[in-house]
């Protein structure tokens, strides 16, 4: 022990000297790593922080050793006597036996919860308190909050002067630690949950069955700067007095859940009772409640992978489906790591106007990108018409922005296997139109290489061909997805054909490096991160695959397998801005072959005006921007921040240049048949040649 920088701390408490199972005392950044988990515990599940001898007391955290480099730890947290009743979120029994009718989440999304609960703090960079008191003083002051189970028991030469080492994260944890702390939880690392591949993984035992409720978290960190001791501990432990206040406590020794990743959880929980209660809706489908007259003539919303309709409420969807809104940090932060970089000039006006204004563990991306990590960006079309139109275009004007940006890989899904079945015929005369499928997915191909990907970084396929090479990880997801599982998201029935409900895998392969073994040079244990740009309708696919990505990569992928994604709102049919285009039916949309005298007629004739009845009335009042379809269009198309800001300012109030409707239309016009014109040009100069070389398996760069 004289080795260690932290020996005198160690050999001054005997409580430590109990803990002989340590050894050697665990680096700084783990004994920290634990502190966070178990407060993530506590606030995701609503367990307190026990202490001592209460019923929901940690278990010691044991031998910590370092395996391939990276030091992991193992402990448990024991939740209560009846069935885990001392722990408010409900914990479904099994994995096996995973009840769909009666918890919408499982066993492994808390386990998920909680990592991500644990690695935010890391992310949030707290300063931790570290300080040491006489054993006896800190027991009568705080009660045994802080102690673990092994703790409990007063240390045999009850003569000597026992001294504890605390620390203290506010609303998170108070703790004797099992080793020195560091002083802010910034410098931990990824804390990486260990899962169940062997018997003594992160697992939880609970439900009635249960002999014992409890959580055991097996756990390592990746990616820390500090597995030595931080020196400026030691000081710290002996300047830092700062007492902490008894109501301090309060929120550890609550039964609340009180962090976002439960609350989320509990959300969804809630979301599947509305559901239940209201037994038609097999589909995921979110209703909103509002009194009949109230809001007469406005359809509910429903989104999901196959409808969007009525008034998009993108607040209550983001919370619903349980994704996170891009806020300013965020924005600021990709704007560092692209603009910053001199890649592209500006940030995307879809960014800008938050366009792309929700997204899944973007900020792990972003982590990837400072350290240059590896990763690459997958998304895809549904070829079921060879007419796309503007709305389809959205994902993809995006994605070639952020190919651009981040200089990176990108793999284009097209799923002509999808659209034949949900869509595709049989005839007995004439067979099915599979290939029809099939040629649609060269024409859509056109329209994709025409957006301005970079060649070399860029590998478009047909699933009707290349499937082949991302079987087996179609098989380990079909492994790992019950049918249960797909029926609840995608609301599919017994009578629908089998391949549909097969399917949601062939959407998920993409989001794993393995399945491009050529294309990515990747092998089973890449730990390249995956991100999905895509319309928000797409995110119940890459929940599905969010959850059991784990099973597909290695421990050591730094979002444990699962695909980042950022979703846009949908582009807003021309009669009216609610809901999604659609290419069926001809006046709702404006297609890539449309000539610039069809664009000006759709435009003319259909699309909706915020304006008001008379020209009196207009100059008075200004149109409503909101639902005004011209308008949205222009945020969507015009790239200049300041000349739509005046836009918006003039037809709002009736007054200047554009204080009509007419007038908003002729710009938009405008600008639309710019757009397409150019768009039409770039697609005429790709043959079916030009087709076959971007999606030819080969490795890309
Ligand atoms: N299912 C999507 C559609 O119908 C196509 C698709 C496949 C996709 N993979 C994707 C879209 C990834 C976005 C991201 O259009």
């Amino acid at each position: 022990m004289s080795t260690n920088p932290q020996g005198t701390a160690l050999d001054a408490n005997s409580t430590k000297k109990e803990r002989v199972a340590i050894k050697p005392v665990p680096p700084p950044a783990v004994s920290t790593a634990f502190l966070l988990l178990r407060g993530a515990i506590a606030g995701v599940t609503g367990c307190p922080i026990g202490g001592g001898d209460n019923e929901t007391a940690s278990s010691m955290m044991q031998n910590t050793y370092i395996k391939d480099g990276y030091p992991s730890a193992k402990f448990s947290v024991y939740l209560g006597k009846k069935n885990g009743t001392a722990c408010s979120l409900f914990i479904p029994s099994s994995p096996e036996d995973e009840d769909t009718v009666s918890c919408s989440y499982t066993q492994n999304q808390v386990l998920d919860a909680i990592e991500t609960a644990a690695n935010r703090l890391v992310s949030e960079n707290i300063p931790i308190h570290n300080f040491r008191m006489d054993r006896d003083e800190a027991i009568s002051k705080y009660g045994t909050v802080m102690l673990d189970q092994g703790q409990i028991k007063p240390p045999k030469k009850s003569d000597e002067n026992q001294l504890l080492d605390l620390a203290f994260l506010p609303g998170v944890i108070f703790a004797s630690p099992p080793g020195p702390v560091l002083s802010s939880t910034g410098q931990v690392g990824t804390i990486v949950l260990e899962r169940k591949t062997k018997g003594y993984d992160s697992s939880i035992s609970a439900g009635k069955k249960a002999k014992k409720c409890e959580i055991t978290i097996k756990f390592r960190i990746i990616d820390s700067s500090t597995m030595e001791t931080d020196a400026s501990i030691e000081s710290k432990l002996e300047t830092l007095t700062a007492p902490i206040q008894l109501d301090e406590l309060a929120p550890l020794l609550s039964t609340e859940i009180r962090m976002i990743e439960g609350i989320l959880l509990m959300e969804k929980q809630k979301t599947l009772q509305d559901t239940l209660v209201t037994p038609p809706m097999t589909k995921l489908v979110i209703l909103e409640k509002k009194s009949e007259d109230e809001h007469a003539g406005e359809e509910d919303m429903v989104v999901n992978a196959f409808e969007v309709k009525g008034k998009i409420d993108y607040n209550k969807l983001v919370e619903n489906f349980g994704s996170k809104l891009i806020d300013s940090a965020l924005i600021a932060r990709i704007e560092r790591l692209t603009v910053g970089r001199g890649t592209v000039p500006f940030l995307h006006r879809f960014l800008r106007r938050n366009i792309f204004f929700s997204h899944r563990d973007m900020e792990k991306i972003c982590d990837c990108l400072e350290n240059n990590k590896p990763m690459y960006l997958y998304t895809g079309r549904g070829p079921s018409s060879s007419a796309m139109h503007l709305g389809h275009l959205i994902p993809f004007l995006f994605t070639q922005w952020l190919q651009q940006a981040f200089q990176c890989p990108l793999v284009i899904q097209m799923t002509d296997d999808e659209k034949f079945l949900f869509k595709g015929i049989y005839d007995d005369e004439s067979g099915d139109n599979l290939d029809y499928y099939a040629q649609l997915t060269m024409e859509n191909a056109r329209d994709i290489i025409a957006c301005g990907f970079i060649q070399e970084k860029t590998f478009i396929f047909s699933d009707l061909n290349y499937a082949g090479d991302m079987y087996p990880n179609i098989v380990r997801i079909w492994k790992a997805v019950t049918t249960n599982t797909v029926t609840h998201i995608f609301g599919f029935e017994g009578s629908d054909n089998i391949g549909k409900i097969a399917f949601p895998a062939i959407q998920a392969a993409p989001s794993f490096p393995s399945s491009f073994p050529i294309v990515l040079g990747a092998k089973r244990d890449s730990t390249a991160a995956c991100l999905i740009p895509c319309a928000i309708d797409q995110d119940p696919y890459f929940r599905m695959t969010r959850d059991i990505a784990h099973k597909l990569v290695t421990k050591l992928h730094p979002l444990g397998g699962k695909p980042a994604l950022i979703h846009s709102k949908f582009f807003p049919p021309l009669q009216g801005a609610q809901g999604k285009m659609s290419s069926s039916d001809e006046n709702s949309a404006i297609f890539l072959t449309d000539s610039a005298a069809d664009i000006e007629r759709k435009i003319k004739e259909h699309a909706f005006s915020g304006g008001r009845e008379t020209k009196k009335l207009q100059e008075e009042n200004g149109a409503d921007l909101e639902i005004d379809v011209s308008y949205q269009w222009l945020r969507f198309f015009l790239e200049d921040d300041s000349e739509l800001e005046r836009i918006g300012k003039e037809y709002g109030s009736g007054k200047g240049e554009y204080w009509s409707t007419s007038k908003v239309k002729t710009k938009l016009i405008q600008i639309l048949q710019a757009l397409v014109s150019e768009h039409q040009e770039r697609r005429l100069q790709i043959t079916d040649d030009v087709v076959f070389q971007w999606m030819e398996v080969r490795r890309l760069q």
